[in-house]
């Protein structure tokens, strides 16, 4: 960009775009931006009701002039930390650096997503399910290293993707929490061998975490990796409501023994482990390497686990 002689110029240096930017004290951040040709979303036309313009000042907050009222209702509603502001609204009025989260469709989905409740099942139903835990690998290296809002916006990108994959292997999400998915097979739909539904789902979701770490290590120079572990065995399930939000769960020892298979990964350095029951329902259909006998914690003898190729 050509900078007049004369003319008040302040610098933008976006990291996600390794440029540097420059505004005027009475132009917007977006502004600027789509001066440059930086391709910066703005889904509600800089009218700060949709946040897709938002970024994360890195340097130089106090060079950003102080909310608007606009701003303020936005950032207010959604609980933005103070150095999340709304690019289409902020003015500067020194040097700052930036980050931009919203650079795909994907990401503007997660923001605009209004939660709808997933297809039910009535309370209280016994049934043989397959259930899934997964955890990410390096995951608490990231956390640690990485600002808060950073690594929430990362998990709900992760969750976004998983989240379909296990959809479209006849899967539901029942809960997640930090970096672990705890996702049932056979609870809904017409799933004919929920084990191999959730051993196809793990290996898509491998293979979704290659494209994945590609934007993570364009965006935070990381990546991670996945594990995973199967359990098939009777449960309740059924749809429970907390008063704020309704979603399947299953209650029983079954969804536990699928807890600690999963943890004992970390012991033998797999990625998948499945249990002997979930192993009966996929014999012959799926390739296993090793058999591991385990003692898991909380859990009394040995258990036989089944490292599967994924
Ligand atoms: S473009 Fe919608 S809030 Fe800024």
């Amino acid at each position: 960009m050509q900078v007049k002689a004369g003319e008040v110029m302040f610098e933008i240096f976006s990291q996600t775009d390794n440029k540097i930017i420059y505004a005027a004290p009475d132009r917007t951040i977006l502004e600027a931006m789509l001066k440059a040709k930086i391709n910066h979303t703005h889904v509600c036309g800089g009218n700060a009701r949709c946040s897709t313009c938002r970024v994360y000042i890195m340097d130089g907050l106090s060079n950003c002039q102080p909310r608007n009222e606009k701003e303020k209702q936005l950032a207010d509603k959604l609980g933005f930390p103070q150095n999340i502001r709304l690019a289409c609204q902020t003015k500067i009025s020194g040097n700052i650096s930036i980050r931009r989260p919203v650079v795909d469709e994907l990401d503007i989905e997660i923001i605009l997503k209004q939660f709808d409740g997933a297809p039910g099942t009535k309370l209280g139903q016994e049934k043989d399910l397959a259930i899934l835990f997964t955890d990410i690998e390096n995951y608490t290296e990231f956390a640690e290293a990485l600002p808060a809002y950073d690594v929430v916006h990362v998990l709900n990108r992760y969750y976004q993707t998983m989240n379909e994959i296990i959809i479209q292997h006849k899967g539901v999400i029942s809960d997640v929490a930090g970096d672990g998915i705890l996702a049932l097979f056979g609870a809904i739909g017409d799933s004919k061998n929920p084990v191999l539904d959730a051993i196809n789902a793990v290996r898509a979701m491998n293979a979704a975490l290659t494209q994945f770490n590609g934007y993570l290590n364009q965006m935070y120079d990381w990546s991670f990796g996945i594990r995973a572990g199967i359990n098939f065995g009777k449960v309740i399930v059924g749809n429970f409501d907390t008063g704020m939000m309704s979603k399947i769960s299953a209650i029983g020892d079954a969804v536990n023994l699928a807890s600690r298979i999963e943890t004992a990964n970390k012991d033998f350095g797999t990625q998948l482990l499945i249990s002997q029951s979930a192993y009966e329902e996929v014999q012959g259909l799926v390739e296993t390497h090793k058999m591991y006998r385990a003692t898991l914690k909380g859990k009394s003898g040995e258990y036989a686990l089944y490292e599967v190729e994924i």
